[in-house]
């Protein structure tokens, strides 16, 4: 894998270029998506209004029926309303927190307010400790190490860091909404030396002393608002926040980019639902407790599937949207490997966590047998990518995502 990894970090990201080196894994992934072309978009998690799951551990009343279909056929955001769902939204306190607030490896607890410790969980993982931010991911060294597989993984699938027009010798102001472990900042620092790169996250799991001159990185609960004043940057990077935000707390994110976005501006939203298809049964319950366990907590995964119509709706021009899948399994080759490494660091999360409560040992087998099913049956993820400027008030064309060889939802 490490092989793997350093050879994609050497590809050079080319936003607008795209990749044409016939390499058996590019092939099988234009393979790959022409078959997931032919496929329903619709997840087959037998979801609806009067499922439910009994984990072993009390039985769980599931998700209020949504309507979750793609763009294509519906605006989810449109349909769901927070106050109207029978969530139980705990906040922090839904996983349960075993002992005292922690520090975090990368900053002195020292310079931190008490809500910015982390919070141990009964399942052995360190997680946020803010009452209104739904997140439920942890915020340790095992997962900044997944976070940082995954930023290759998408960097190479995207063919590079951003996909709208930017000029890297411009001065430009660039967000990262969500920095996590920093490395698309990092890495955008070096593609944009003259540029000035920000990034917040509400774990400060990104570098707080060693990093280049041009990254400012900040704790920020984006539900409380960014700490930056209107017209601000010239382009606003979001990724993977799948499991941070209710439908409302989507749309009040959106109308916050928007507002620190310049006009003419450009967004970019990266997002997966988190359901790996065309799995197996072990995949599946996987899949049940990927959906299962952000529900608990107002969080519907199913909402990346319309962003294309949620950014319409905030007022975004120009917005346009792919989407790609991911091989999971060493039928899609290196990358293949490399996403069944995060199916298995995701997995790890849901089958140990509040919903899952499974031992590790119990854990490991549910992976093993779906790992062995994604291979038998090739099975993927689902990533999009949705783009959008803020309006100039005339009429700028198109924003631009590279073709990619994505499929338009
Ligand atoms: C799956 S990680 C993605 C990190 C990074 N964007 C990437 O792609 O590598 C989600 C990140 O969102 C952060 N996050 C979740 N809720 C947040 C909130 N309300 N405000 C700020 N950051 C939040 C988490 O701490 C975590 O670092």
């Amino acid at each position: 894998m490490g092989n793997s990894i350093s050879n994609m970090s050497k590809r050079k990201p080319s936003a607008g270029s795209l990749d044409s080196s016939s390499s058996s894994d590019s092939k099988k992934l234009s393979l790959f998506q022409r078959t997931v072309r032919k496929t329903s978009w619709r997840p087959s998690l037998g979801s609806n209004s009067s499922d439910s799951y009994n984990s072993g551990h009390g039985h769980h009343q599931v998700v209020p029926s949504v309507d979750h279909g793609s763009d294509a056929h519906s605006d989810l955001s449109q349909h769901s309303n927070d106050s109207s769902t029978n969530y139980s939204h705990h906040g922090s306190s839904s996983t349960a927190t075993s002992t005292s607030p922690q520090p975090y490896p990368r900053m002195p607890g020292s310079a931190l307010p008490e809500w910015a410790m982390a919070r141990m969980c009964d399942d052995g993982r360190t997680r946020h400790n803010v009452g209104s931010a739904p997140y439920m991911l942890p915020n340790d060294m095992t997962e900044a190490d997944r976070l940082d597989a995954q930023h290759y993984l998408v960097r190479y699938v995207f063919k590079g860091n951003y996909n709208v027009k930017l000029d890297p010798k411009a001065k430009l102001n660039i967000l990262d909404v969500a920095t996590g472990t920093a490395v698309w900042a990092l890495e955008m620092s070096h593609e944009f030396p003259n540029s000035q790169i920000y990034g917040v996250d509400i774990s400060p799991i990104f570098p707080s002393e060693i990093k280049p001159a041009n990254c400012h990185f900040q704790l920020c609960n984006i539900l409380d608002g960014l700490p930056f004043e209107d017209n601000y940057f010239d382009f606003v990077y979001q990724r993977l926040l799948v499991y941070a935000l209710s439908p409302s707390q989507r749309k009040q994110v959106y109308a916050e980019l928007l507002r620190v976005l310049k006009p003419g501006g450009y967004l970019q939203l990266v997002e997966s639902d988190g359901v790996v298809y065309n799995g197996g049964p072990q995949m599946e319950l996987i899949n049940r407790l990927s959906l299962e366990t952000p529900m608990r907590h107002g969080v519907d995964p199913r909402v990346v599937q319309t962003m294309r119509s949620g950014l319409k709706h905030a007022g975004y021009a120009n917005v346009n949207s792919f989407h790609i899948a991911l091989p999971v399994g060493k039928w899609g080759g290196k990358v293949g490997e490399l996403s069944m490494q995060n199916m298995r660091g995701l997995g790890n999360i849901w089958l140990k966590g509040e919903i899952g409560r499974m031992s590790e040992e119990e854990a490991q087998r549910v992976l093993d047998e779906a790992g062995q099913e994604c291979e038998a049956n090739q099975a993927f993820y689902k990533v999009w990518l949705v783009v959008g400027q803020k309006p100039t008030g005339e009429s700028s064309g198109p924003s631009s995502p590279t073709s990619l060889g994505a499929v338009p939802v």
